[in-house]
Parts: structure tokens; C-alpha cells; sequence
């Protein structure tokens, strides 16, 4: 391909790293189940209250809240082939990436970020959270899942062949993000729950709730 052809195509289609995954991607869902449902029982969105849930790769999310919840849910996700593997159970998805959130300031009480800011750049984390923060209404509540430090032989054992199973899948290598707590208050998203799961995913299921004012923002 001719190289203006090529950097037309980048422009176009930007790259998908997670797109490879998509197929089988429906297969990790028992694994994370347990961290799902931990983050959905404590934020127990309400049917009148709409949820946006990010990376929501292929539906594993709003499958659960269509399920336990049936709260109008929005999703956002960078992957195209992610978007055309997935089942959304009727939720709204939009093509986008979570450091540019295409929704306007306080227009959700619910924000979902399930296994998904562990891959993002830490540039990157932190846009999203400071997106969050701007989307979500004062009082409204973000539940994130994120890989959690293994503690037994076994756990390291098994982290290491999902590190290098996603490097396989040609995935960079994710990191354990040690500093979302502080990332998260300092964008005005106070932790009111922070717990471990184990069985499946090893996890730490973290739930905040927006301050009245943001920083940066009037509340
Ligand atoms: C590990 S998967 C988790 C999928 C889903 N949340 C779940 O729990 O099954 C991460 C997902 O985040 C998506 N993703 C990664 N970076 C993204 C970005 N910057 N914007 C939107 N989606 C992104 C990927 O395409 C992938 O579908």
C-alpha cells in the first residue's frame, strides 16, 4: 500500500488491538463474573437511572444489568470488531474512545469501567477518570474492576498465564494500577467501597461516588 494510502487507512480505522479477541472473547465472561456482580450489587442502579459502562468489549456488563437491573445503558467502546462480536442486551453502543467520552457534562448516574482501565497507557487512565468525573452527575457512583496484587503462589502463577496469554494475542502486558485509588480522589470521585474478590479474575472492585463540585468544575 502506497504510504498516503496507508496513513489515509490509520486515519480511518484506528488501530484495534482488541479486535483479534473479539471472537472468543464471550469465553472469559465466568471468569469475571464474581467481580461483575460484586461491583453491580453496591452501585444497584436503579431502573430510572441511566448507566454508561466503558470498554465494555463484548456486552459482559450490560448483559448483567439487562438481567438484574434493566437501567437504560449507554456503551462505550474503541473496537470495532469488539462492537460487531458483541451482545449489548439492548443497550446503546457508541464507537468512541473513553479518553473522549462523545456525552455531555453530568448526563449519567452510573458509570461502569470493568476491566478496563488496567490497559489503558497511565496517560491514558487518567484522562478517563478526569471523563468520568466530568460526565457523571454530582452524586453519582463509578464502579471500576481492576487485576488485584497476587498474594499465593497460585495467584502469581495464574496472573502470569493471563500476561502472557494477552501478550500472545499480541495485548501489551498490563499492570496492576497500585495508584487508582489516589487517581480517583484526586478527580473528585470519593472510594466509599474497595474490596478483593477471589474465584475466577483475582480483583479489587472499587465504587466511588462523585462529589458535589469536581475539581476543575462547579458542582
Ligand atoms: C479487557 S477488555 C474488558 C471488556 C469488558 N469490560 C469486560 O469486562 O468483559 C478491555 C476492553 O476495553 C476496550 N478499550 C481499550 N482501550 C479503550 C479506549 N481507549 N477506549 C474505548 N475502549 C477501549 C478494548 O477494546 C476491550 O474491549
Amino acid at each position: 500500500m502506497p504510504a498516503t494510502d496507508a496513513a489515509t487507512a490509520r486515519r480511518v480505522s484506528p488501530p484495534d488491538p482488541w479486535g483479534a479477541a473479539a471472537a472468543r472473547y464471550r469465553w472469559q465472561e465466568p471468569l469475571e463474573r464474581r467481580s461483575l456482580r460484586a461491583m453491580l450489587a453496591v452501585l444497584a442502579p436503579r431502573s430510572s437511572e441511566t448507566v454508561l459502562d466503558l470498554g465494555s468489549g463484548v456486552g459482559h456488563v450490560p448483559r448483567l444489568l439487562a438481567r438484574d437491573a434493566a437501567a437504560p445503558t449507554l456503551v462505550v467502546e474503541r473496537s470495532h470488531r469488539m462492537l460487531a462480536a458483541g451482545d449489548f442486551a439492548g443497550a446503546v453502543p457508541l464507537r468512541a474512545d473513553v479518553t473522549r467520552l462523545p456525552l455531555d457534562d453530568g448526563s449519567v448516574d452510573v458509570v461502569t469501567a470493568a476491566w478496563v482501565l488496567h490497559v489503558l497507557p497511565p496517560a491514558d487512565r487518567e484522562q478517563a477518570v478526569a471523563e468520568v468525573a466530568r460526565v457523571l452527575r454530582p452524586g453519582g457512583r463509578l464502579g471500576a474492576v481492576v487485576p488485584a496484587v497476587p498474594r499465593t503462589g497460585a495467584q502469581v502463577l495464574a496472573r502470569r498465564l493471563a500476561r502472557a496469554g494477552a501478550r500472545a494475542g499480541g495485548l501489551a502486558a498490563f499492570a496492576v494500577p497500585h495508584d487508582l485509588p489516589a487517581l480517583l480522589t484526586d478527580h473528585g470521585l470519593q472510594v466509599r467501597h474497595h474490596r478483593r474478590t477471589g474465584r475466577g479474575y483475582l480483583a479489587d472492585v472499587v465504587v466511588c461516588t462523585r462529589a458535589a463540585s469536581a475539581p476543575g468544575r462547579p458542582g
